[in-house]
Order: C-alpha cells, then sequence, then structure tokens
C-alpha cells in the first residue's frame, strides 16, 4: 500500500477509535468490559458494517488499557463473528453483523402531499426557489464576523438585543407597532408562541378564534389543554360582538386566514374595546401582514392598545417557513411569564440566525426582499384574476388584496368533487372545509383555496393553465 494511503488509513481509523466513547464498566474486568463495550457499539450500528478499528496501540492509548487487552477483544469478536480480521485492511466490522435496523415507517415527507403532484397550489409556503440567498448569506457572513464572544455562549431568552433592536424599528416603520426591545420575545414562530403562551401557563382557555382557521393551530391548541370556541365570521370579518365569556380571542385582523378580507376599523376598535372592558388580551397572528397589494399596509392592532395586544409574527411567509424565526411583542404584564416559560437559556432560535436577521433587517435586505415579492406575488395574483375572468368568470374569486393566497368560491355541494378534479389532475390544493371549526354553527363556505405564491415562477404560469381547465364548468 502507498504510504499516503497507509497514513489515510491509519488517520481515520485513529479518529474512529477516539470517537467510540467506549464505556468500561461491569463485572469481569478490562477485556470482558471492551468486548461487551464493542458488541454494543456493532450492534447498536453505532459502528456500521465495514468500519475501521482502531489499531490496537491507538484504542489502548485511548481508553488506558494494555495492548493486549485490546488485540484479546478483537481476537474474541473475530471469533464470535462481529468483527474480520484480514492481512493489509486491519480489523473492519462484519459485513453481516446486523446494525439497528432504520424505522420502518418512513417519516412523513411534507410536500408533495398528494401522490403525482405536477402543480402544487396549496397555501402556506412562500417561492421557495426565491429565498433571498445570497443576501441572506452577506448578513450571515457579516454576523458571524461582528458577533462578540459571548454570542457563542448560551443565548438570552428573550432573544439576541441587536435582532430586538431592528424589530422595534422595523415593525413600528412597516406594521404600526408601538413597542421597545424589552416587550420584545424572540421565538421560533407562530406556532412556538402559542405553546409559550398557552403551554407555559401565560395564558388560559377558552381562547376565542375565527370559525375558519388553521387546523394545525387548533390541534396545537387543544394538545396544550385550550378549548377553543369558533367565532362566526362576515363581510366584515370576525364578529367580535359574538365574544362570550372568554378572556382571549385570537385573530387575524390584516387578512383573515384563510377566507380573506380585513378585519373592519370598526372590529378592530371593538375587539380592543371588549379586552380593556374584561380585562382580556387579543393575538394578533400578523402572518402576512407584509403583503398588501391594494392599499398601503393594513396596520397591526396592537398599534390601538399595545397593552391589550399580543402581536405575533414570523418570517414564514416573508422569507421562508424553514427558518424558524418570529417574534411576540408583548405587553408589559405578560413579558416575565413568557420568560419564564422560555427558561434560563435560549432553547429554539438560533443565536447566529438571529444576528443573521438583524443584519438583514438593519442592512435594507429585508425590505428589499419585501418589496421584491410583494411585486411577484401581485403580479401572480393579477394573473390568477385574468385567468379566472377568462376561462371561469362564473367563479368568484375573494380575499385578493393581500397575501399569498385567494379563495375560489363555490356554489354549495361543490367544493369536494372540485379538489378531489383538481388532485386527479396533478394539482394539488385545500378546499375551505379543512379550515371550519369543527364546532361552529355558521353557514358553510365552499371555494377552494388558491396559494399562488407556492410553485417557481417557471411552474406558475403551467399551474394556472391546468387549474383553469379543472374548475367547475
Ligand atoms: C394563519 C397562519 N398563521 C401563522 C403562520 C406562521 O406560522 P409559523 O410562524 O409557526 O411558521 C402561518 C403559516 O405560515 C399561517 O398560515
Amino acid at each position: 500500500m502507498p504510504d499516503s494511503r497507509v497514513n489515510s488509513w491509519v488517520d481515520s481509523a485513529e479518529r474512529i477509535g477516539a470517537d467510540l466513547h467506549l464505556e468500561l464498566s461491569g463485572p469481569g474486568g478490562r477485556r470482558a468490559a471492551l468486548t461487551g463495550a464493542l458488541r454494543e457499539a456493532v450492534r447498536s450500528g453505532r459502528l456500521a458494517p465495514g468500519a475501521r478499528l482502531p489499531p490496537y496501540r491507538s484504542l489502548a492509548a485511548d481508553l488506558g488499557v494494555a495492548r493486549n487487552t485490546v488485540a484479546d477483544a478483537y481476537a474474541e469478536l473475530v471469533a464470535e463473528g462481529w468483527l474480520t480480521a484480514r492481512q493489509g485492511s486491519g480489523t473492519r466490522v462484519a459485513e453481516r453483523a446486523e446494525p439497528l435496523r432504520p424505522r420502518a415507517r418512513v417519516p412523513k415527507k411534507l410536500p408533495p402531499r398528494v401522490r403525482g403532484t405536477r402543480h402544487d397550489l396549496r397555501q402556506g409556503t412562500p417561492d421557495a426557489s426565491a429565498f433571498p440567498r445570497a443576501a441572506w448569506l452577506a448578513s450571515y457572513r457579516r454576523a458571524l464576523q461582528q458577533a462578540p464572544n459571548e454570542a457563542f455562549g448560551p443565548g438570552d431568552p428573550a432573544g439576541r438585543r441587536e435582532l430586538r433592536e431592528a424589530l422595534a424599528e422595523y415593525l413600528a416603520r412597516a406594521r404600526g407597532v408601538r413597542t421597545e426591545p424589552g416587550r420584545i420575545v424572540i421565538c421560533s414562530g407562530f406556532a412556538h408562541a402559542v405553546g409559550l403562551l398557552f403551554g407555559g401557563g401565560v395564558l388560559r382557555g377558552p381562547l376565542a378564534v375565527e370559525a375558519y382557521g388553521l387546523s394545525f393551530h387548533r390541534k396545537l391548541l387543544t394538545a396544550a389543554g385550550v378549548r377553543t370556541v369558533p367565532l362566526p365570521l362576515d363581510d366584515d370579518g370576525a364578529r367580535v360582538d359574538r365574544l362570550g365569556r372568554e378572556r382571549a380571542v385570537l385573530l387575524t385582523p390584516a387578512h383573515q386566514f384563510p377566507t380573506g378580507g380585513p378585519l373592519h376599523p370598526e372590529r378592530r376598535a371593538a375587539v380592543v374595546d371588549w379586552a380593556r372592558a374584561r380585562d382580556g388580551v387579543v393575538l394578533e397572528d400578523d402572518y402576512d401582514g407584509e403583503f398588501r397589494y391594494d392599499r398601503k399596509p393594513v396596520g397591526a392592532v396592537q398599534g390601538l392598545d399595545p397593552e391589550r395586544v399580543i402581536h405575533i409574527g414570523s418570517v414564514s411567509k416573508s422569507l421562508s417557513p424553514a427558518l424558524r424565526l418570529g417574534w411576540m411583542v408583548l405587553p408589559e404584564r405578560y413579558v416575565d411569564g413568557v420568560l419564564a416559560a422560555k427558561g434560563d437559556r435560549e432553547a429554539w432560535a438560533s443565536v447566529l440566525d438571529q444576528l443573521s436577521l438583524a443584519d438583514f433587517l438593519a442592512s435594507g435586505s429585508y425590505d428589499r426582499h419585501v418589496r421584491r415579492m410583494r411585486q411577484r406575488y401581485r403580479s401572480r395574483r393579477d394573473r390568477l384574476v385574468a385567468a379566472l375572468a377568462e376561462h371561469a368568470p362564473h367563479i368568484a374569486v375573494t380575499g385578493v388584496a393581500a397575501g399569498l393566497h385567494a379563495v375560489l368560491r363555490l356554489p354549495p355541494g361543490t367544493e369536494r368533487s372540485a379538489v378531489k378534479a383538481a388532485a386527479r389532475h396533478g394539482i394539488a390544493l385545500d378546499g375551505l372545509a379543512g379550515f371550519r371549526h369543527p364546532a361552529t354553527d355558521m353557514e358553510p363556505r365552499e371555494g377552494l383555496v388558491v396559494g399562488y405564491a407556492t410553485p417557481s415562477e417557471a411552474e406558475y404560469g403551467p399551474a394556472l393553465e391546468a387549474l383553469c381547465r379543472v374548475l367547475p364548468g
């Protein structure tokens, strides 16, 4: 064997030796302990079939045992068939030694959820091909270069100060949120925020929610022991006049999810009055507030009363749901409780990602990206509306003034077959029924929720054509 190959073989085998993490304990002396530990490492799959074992001398040195102890243990395992020893290739894990089997159940793959999907028009994700890789990398690099050493220690559960400062400025400017960094707690997104508030004992149910909403969020709440009480919707948004004995209400005021409209200004004021009168609180899910096309952005309800509204946002629609970065803007009285729920140190949101987002915001990259995506999504929305006007003029399209999805209203009794027909033609999308609260008595709405942000630019045209072909006539 050439020298370089021998050296690399020895190097890698020695590295394996250092990483074996063998615990030499139990009765029967060092040799028995080593034999047992190696057997267990093979059995559990930590040492994979074919893996080289370290030379006697380096494992002996690592473990502080005699060379002969290692030689004897290897010989015993060779005799038992766990290992093989061949001149020139050292001692290896036998190929037929069965490692731990991988789990039989294949982990659920997210998109594509529908087998045979050719056109993904499900709501929920921004155009993944448009993630601003270069700008994010630049922010990440700057963040890494400029981070003080203490940033690499355990993180502050409130989140990095740099990010909370950048968010306070951004949210005030872009969303009309009234706050300061001390009222902001970083989390990994809306789902996490709900977990902290209800799972962490800061708020208690029952919680009033909109009669149509994300079932994933309802499930999270149910899992946290919170009963949700549906509020009916009409053309002006949630019927906040129907709030009952609850002390908390969850709303999507900028763009009702998923039906589409903003909460009427009078209802925005009314729900804040309700919270004041009942010593209650409004949870504002501002999931896509930046994407408003027809008018100036509808500001956050939080601006009406920062002590009565918990404003929750994340980068899931503006950048990517993969980042898992979000924020809660809290009334003073909840800050300590939420921090206590987070624990002594940050356990969710990576500090480096937090610093990158702080730089991304402060450098103007976030504004540039949102502006670019707003233009892109607006043009897609316009194409959707135009295509429907041409090919399916009988179908009303609603909820188009904002966001990343639209609702195509359908006549009663036709939604299920429309979703199925779409699936048969390789189009994945959801019907409104999947968003309906099971306990609501409001008149059902039928329609298709079309996520026009989800495909890439190249995929969008064909997806739109396919959609128009399958819509009920
Ligand atoms: C209604 C609604 N709220 C909030 C979110 C964001 O959730 P998260 O921040 O946990 O990704 C989404 C999905 O992106 C959503 O559809």
